[in-house]
């Protein structure tokens, strides 16, 4: 059975048809022009993370477009082909571009979530094959052992719901930044960049770690101006820090690590190190 939605409200498997998507006990949510449903409705957004804002995933989307972070696209794709999946969870989906490429190179059906709306637009817009929802990494909204694989890109994530979704032989790909990731911008940004280092995601009980890095020519400035601002870092910097970088950051270093994870068995017996 290909996965389905599941309601926030009771849990219940959500239907879709033409009206929208609803469950049995009544709770209904609208299917939005672009496709995708809203299941963090309007009165629960006290508690809601916010996730990335227009500009932020706009210029994200132009990075990915220009094909700036490929190699990490294709590494991704190709670290979940190998389990043949049918199902693919992307949880912290963005504007799509890993969903989507992940997806066509396995031939399997894409699902995305994310809690931001502008991203979710855009990735739904785009990907008509796939499905889109705005969720939490924190809630994901599925059944059990629904995908054969779920990604994880540069996004919040929450092991035991990751866990959860997946079935026994299926996989989990983690990308984290390294600690070269940007270096360069974090250099000009901060007067302490190690303090802003981000966290990498502890990679224990991984089958496989690998590492793509490589460095980005930012000569020309609309590349330049699309990197910085798809960088939290870039919004919280001074004006006059966002003048020097502009002037000055011509190459960066791309530094992640792509974290494979297999679960042989089912979600309830514990796994070491998740
Ligand atoms: C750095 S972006 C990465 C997006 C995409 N994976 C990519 O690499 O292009 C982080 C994403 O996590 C989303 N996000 C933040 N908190 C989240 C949460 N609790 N659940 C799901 N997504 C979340 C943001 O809205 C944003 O789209
Ligand atoms: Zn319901």
């Amino acid at each position: 059975m290909p996965p389905a939605f599941r309601c926030p409200s009771c849990a219940n498997p959500l239907q879709e048809s033409a009206a929208g998507f609803g469950c049995e006990r009544g709770h209904h949510f609208d299917r939005a022009r672009e496709g995708y449903v809203n299941l963090i409705p309007g009165g629960r957004l006290r508690s809601r993370p916010a996730g990335d804002d227009d500009r932020m995933v706009k210029a994200r989307r132009a990075v990915l477009d220009a094909g700036l972070y490929s190699p990490i696209i294709e590494a991704v794709a190709t670290e979940v082909s190998l389990v043949r999946p049918r199902f693919i969870l992307d949880a912290g989906c963005g504007e799509g571009s890993y969903l989507g490429r992940t997806a066509e190179l396995s031939a399997a059906l894409g699902w995305g979530i994310d809690v931001s709306k502008p991203a979710v637009k855009l990735a739904a817009n785009r990907h008509r094959e796939a499905r889109f929802a705005i969720a939490s990494s924190y809630t994901l909204p599925f059944e059990d052992e629904t995908f054969d694989a779920v990604i994880n890109v540069f996004s919040p994530r929450d092991f035991p719901e990751m866990r959860r979704v997946v079935r026994a032989g299926g996989v989990a790909v983690v990308v984290t930044p390294g600690p070269h990731h940007l270096a360069q911008l974090k250099a000009l940004l901060y007067d302490d960049p190690r303090e802003h280092a981000e966290v990498a995601g502890g990679q224990d009980g991984a089958e496989r770690v690998s590492t793509v890095r490589f460095d980005l020519d930012l000569t020309d400035p609309a590349v330049r101006s699309s990197l910085l601002e798809m960088t939290p870092y870039w919004w919280s910097a001074t004006a006059e820090r966002r003048a020097v970088v502009l002037a000055t950051a011509l190459e960066v270093t791309v530094d992640v690590r792509i974290a494979r994870y297999r679960f042989d068995t089912s979600p309830d017996v514990p796994e070491q190190g998740l």
